[in-house]
């Protein structure tokens, strides 16, 4: 096991009706004039806004409102919320929705509080300073409510890049599993891709002797395999929903992915599918991680193997990515570039932006390192 620092401050406050305490929360984290942030208009209609407005009402909180996140949250949304918390000395930003509004939410935060252009941040500058962020969670997917991380598509250029920093990790994070339960079956599927993803993102790792983060992994993608399929069956069973949202905030707040390398190759060959095609971001890691695994599972065999036999209940390495992308197919995920929009004449594309974009030379690195000519073959495999 490797040196490690982990420091994952957020305070999760979990459970039926917790959106009650959001105005109690900003109070406790000191905020006192808020910027409520949120998407197309879900928790317009389900209700959530209201409810949360009427908790800051009752802390005595002032708010402004920011609607219209899309997913794959743009930075025009971005400048728009910036200006917005300088004109009216905003100090805390709300989000409420799922990782496109928490996203958005924190590069506002960032951008309210430096000189220069937010994006800066998304071209490699450590985010040290935001306003307070705090979250109510409506889809569990990203981990961005325990994470210090945030993703935002440029629109000159559709770059999706990511930023990093203490700065930004939530304050708070309310997790409610019933705010879940109006989620469209493809929407939830693709949260429960991205969760395992962020899961098999830290299998991958180069590190020896990692047997305590191993076995913690492997218990969330079992949790997750047996739960996933509940929720596509019937959308209100609490208790799988509420399983599912914890495990997504653990596969993301490091918590497993510390004391060892990680990979994270196959979220970077799939943000140039959800910046292309603009599709779902876990739709595009249901096609992605099948792709990848198979081209890698040679550089450390006996690592798939253990996958295999202790999450799956298969032998062999291959048996094991199989049974993974079966089991993507039966929660409703796609397994083709085409099911994504994508075409063969797109490959280059894909590459060039991958291969050159956030300032790489050729290659990307993680689990293994690979060129052009090698995701050439990984984006050529999805077809
Ligand atoms: O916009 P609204 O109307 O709210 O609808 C959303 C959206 O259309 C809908 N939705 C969310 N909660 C709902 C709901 N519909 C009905 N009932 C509910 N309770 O679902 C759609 C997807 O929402 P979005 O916020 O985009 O989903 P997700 O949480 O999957 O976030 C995806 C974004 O997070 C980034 C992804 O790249 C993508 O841009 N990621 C962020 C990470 C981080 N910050 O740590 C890590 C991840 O790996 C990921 O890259
Ligand atoms: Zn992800």
């Amino acid at each position: 096991m490797e040196n490690f620092t982990f420091y994952s401050p957020t305070k999760f406050v979990f459970g039926k009706g917790t959106e009650a305490q959001a105005g109690s929360l900003v109070k406790a984290f000191g905020g006192s004039k808020v910027l409520i942030h949120y998407g197309g208009g879900s928790v317009v209609r389900s209700g959530l806004l209201d409810r949360v407005k009427a908790s800051l009402d009752e802390a005595g909180i002032p708010y402004a409102e920011l609607g219209g996140v899309k997913p794959n949250p743009r930075s025009g949304l971005v400048y728009e919320g910036i200006d917005i918390c300088r004109k009216e000395g905003i100090d805390f930003v709300l989000a409420v929705g799922g990782g496109s509004s928490i996203d958005s939410s924190k590069a506002i935060a960032a951008g309210a509080v430096y000189d220069g252009d937010f994006w800066d941040f998304y071209c490699g500058k450590p985010i040290d300073k935001a306003l307070p962020v705090g979250t109510v969670l409506t889809i569990a997917a990203a981990g961005s409510e325990g994470s210090g991380d945030s993703v935002i598509t440029k629109e000159e250029g559709m770059y999706k890049r990511g930023a990093s920093g203490e700065g930004i990790r939530p304050r708070f994070s309310i997790l409610n599993p019933e705010l879940t339960q109006t989620l469209p079956p493809y929407q939830t599927a693709c949260g429960i891709t991205d969760i395992m993803a962020h899961l098999y993102e830290r299998y991958l790792t180069n590190s020896k002797d990692v047997e305590v983060t191993d076995r913690l992994i492997e218990a969330l993608l079992i949790t997750m395999k047996n739960e996933g399929p509940k929720v596509i069956a019937d959308p209100n069973d609490y208790e799988a929903r509420a399983n599912i949202m914890w495990a997504g905030t653990m596969a993301h707040t490091n918590s497993c992915g510390v004391g060892r390398s990680q990979d994270w190759n196959s979220h970077n060959i799939e943000h140039e599918l959800s910046a292309l095609y603009d599709c779902a971001h876990g739709a595009g890691l249901a096609v992605t991680m099948p792709a990848v695994f198979k081209y890698v599972m040679n550089h450390d065999i006996a690592r798939f193997e253990q996958a295999a036999k202790r999450v799956w209940g298969v032998e062999t390495a291959e048996e094991g990515i199989d049974a993974f992308k079966n089991f993507l197919i039966s929660i409703g995920m796609p397994s083709t570039l085409g099911e994504l929009g994508g075409k063969e004449e797109d490959i280059p594309t894909l590459v060039k932006n991958l291969c050159y974009g956030d300032g790489r030379t050729g290659t990307i690195s993680g689990f293994v390192t690979l060129n052009e000519d090698d995701c050439t073959k990984i984006y050529q495999a999805m077809l």
